[in-house]
């Protein structure tokens, strides 16, 4: 498969901890509903997975906000839940109310069910990432991501989201066999998942464990990072250019766990916006021509919900946490991508995010005195 010639890779340059000229960045959930454009094409297309299972739309809607800001990286438009919807379980979005599985995998017998389903059910995924990549036109990288095996278990047991995790955490306790026996089903799935993306032509990849942080202390370890390593472990290193595909971790409220997701084997840790960055840098940043991890992160998007000079002082002070990154182009050390903590709210006026992505080009290159 051939593709355009990339133009700005500053984004993946990052991820490899090179040397970049400022600091890319690219935003959780960037293609969505604080967008006006996006609501006109999900309007058309009549429902989320319809704009989803269909690749012009998936593709369209995921160039829309690269239209509009200078952004360093796409991601794919799609969503976690495709994974245990090819499962069987069967996805809808209830208006308002968030996402809905028909079936839930539960107990013995529903989980006994669950197996590594066939990719033809998730054939339209591929595709839109072959379609974005050469909508792309080269301009820049893109991202193709799956839930964690522990986030997409909380769905899959909940039978959608939930503010306690009762039912979820209900079965770990009560039947962590069962627990194991979901996870690792769950982490097969989506390290097949995530390579069949990288065939298609993503160019780096990311894994969202968005409900890592709502387990205790002991059980992060046991029933999540377990099994995001097993993903990872499965990864295609290169994709079908002989690219290096980048991995990205990030766990919504992992900050506490950072030393032993610094083993993970990824190249970057995703963190939300109770992190500290400079503590992250430390724990797992490296040192200029050490091993590390790049981090991506960290600020919290209901500061785009204010002026724009308090837009560009929070910026200002992502930065600063981080600390310079180094400059040196003969070796690797810390870098920083900045993203949000977590995804962009949907009420969010889309002339706040001009502001916030003039701001983190223009800081970050008067901070490498550029
Ligand atoms: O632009 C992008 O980031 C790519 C698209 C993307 C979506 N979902 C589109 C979407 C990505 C990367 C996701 C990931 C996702 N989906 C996660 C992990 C990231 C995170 O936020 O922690 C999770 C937990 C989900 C599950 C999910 N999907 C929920 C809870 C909801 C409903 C609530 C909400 O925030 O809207 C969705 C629906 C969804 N996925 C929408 C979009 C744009 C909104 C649906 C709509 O248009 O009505």
């Amino acid at each position: 498969m051939s593709f355009p010639i990339l133009q700005n890779d500053t984004f993946l340059r990052a991820c490899r901890r090179q040397a970049t000229e400022y600091t890319p960045m690219w935003m959780m959930r960037q293609a969505g509903r604080y967008l006006p454009e996006y609501k006109a094409t999900r309007a058309q297309a009549g429902s989320f997975m319809g704009l989803a299972t269909n690749v012009d739309f998936a593709t369209e809607v995921t160039l829309q906000p690269l239209a509009r800001y200078p952004l360093d990286a796409a991601i794919l438009f799609s969503d976690i839940l495709t994974v245990p919807d090819a499962m069987g379980l069967g996805l809808h979005f209830v208006e308002g109310e968030g996402p809905r599985f028909e079936r839930t995998a539960d107990d013995e017998a529903s989980i006994g069910q669950l197996h590594v389903p066939d990719m033809d059910k998730l054939r339209y995924v591929f595709d839109a990432v072959t379609s974005i990549r050469h909508a792309l036109q080269g301009r820049v990288p893109l991202i193709g991501f799956s839930g964690s095996p522990w986030t997409l278990a909380c769905y899959m047991v909940e039978g959608g989201g939930s503010s306690d995790y009762r039912k979820v955490k209900s079965l770990m306790y009560a039947r962590p066999d069962l627990m194991h026996q979901m996870l690792a089903i769950n982490a097969d799935t989506v390290a097949v998942y995530l390579n069949a993306q990288i065939d298609a032509g993503a160019q780096a990849v990311m894994v969202f464990d968005s409900w890592g942080g709502v387990l205790a202390d002991s059980h992060f370890r046991a029933f999540s990072l377990q099994y995001t390593a097993r993903v990872l472990a499965q990864l295609k290193r290169t994709g079908p250019d002989g690219q290096d595909v980048p991995r990205i971790v990030f766990t919504k409220g992992g900050a506490l766990w950072l030393q032993d997701m610094g083993q993970l084997d990824c190249e970057v840790l995703g963190l939300d916006w109770t992190a500290n960055l400079q503590a992250a840098r430390s724990l797992v940043g490296g040192a200029p021509g050490t091993p590390g991890k790049a981090l991506q992160g960290n600020l919290d998007p209901n500061v785009l919900f204010a002026s724009e000079a308090v837009i560009e002082q929070e910026v200002q002070r992502v930065l600063d946490d981080f600390g310079q990154p180094h400059t040196d182009a003969s070796c690797v050390g810390p870098t920083h991508i900045f993203n949000l903590g977590h995804g962009i709210s949907q009420f969010t006026p889309p002339e706040h995010v001009a502001g916030f992505v003039d701001a983190v080009h223009r800081l970050s290159r008067q901070m490498r005195g550029k």
